[in-house]
């Protein structure tokens, strides 16, 4: 703020992003079959993480967890009463910021893939301040993960642009 003087007109862009997972929070991952007239016990569903990780598998139409990776151990869930209508989703619960990226499902025999990308940040919000000085104008912004903090910065700038009205500063 050292930059903007003393007879400077504060304002103040707000950026908060909204995303899917919030911290310690669940979220659905979806997952459908096209094919029709599904057999279940000649299906696999293969659930990975970044094409890494395995998440859950569905083998021959019954959750197998035996290779699941540690970190998600008891926080994926499965609809097996899903499955016959072709609807492989998991519900991811207790997200974690090493959730964050992309969540592949890959179905076999037919082959079938589907991908979503999980951001997981929480209240992740981005405050911006212009300082104007005549013809130049700074850029300065703060990045902050927790929305409190961000409510704080926002009350403390548009104090400042009250008080910068007022002649104060
Ligand atoms: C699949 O099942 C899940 C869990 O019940 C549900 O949230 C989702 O909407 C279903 N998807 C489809 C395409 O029916």
């Amino acid at each position: 703020m050292s930059d903007c003087g003393f007879t400077v007109t504060v304002c103040l862009i707000s950026v908060s992003l909204q995303v899917p997972g919030v911290i310690d929070g669940s979220v659905v991952l979806p997952c459908s079959s096209a094919q029709q007239d599904l057999k279940l016990q000649d299906i696999n569903v293969h659930w990975r993480h970044n094409n890494r990780e395995i998440v859950y598998d569905i083998i021959k139409g019954e959750d197998s967890v035996e290779k699941q990776d540690p970190q998600y151990k008891n926080r994926a869930e499965t609809f097996p009463e899903e499955y016959k209508r072709g609807n492989f989703s998991i519900k991811l619960n207790n997200l974690q910021h090493t959730d964050a990226g992309k969540f592949s499902c890959f179905i076999t025999p037919s082959n079938e893939q589907e991908t979503v990308e999980l951001r997981v940040n929480g209240f992740f919000v981005a405050t911006c301040v212009c300082c104007f000085k005549r013809a130049t104008i700074h850029l300065c912004c703060v990045l902050l993960f927790f929305f409190y903090i961000h409510l704080f910065f926002i009350y403390l700038f548009v104090q400042l642009y009250l008080l910068s009205f007022k002649g104060v500063i």
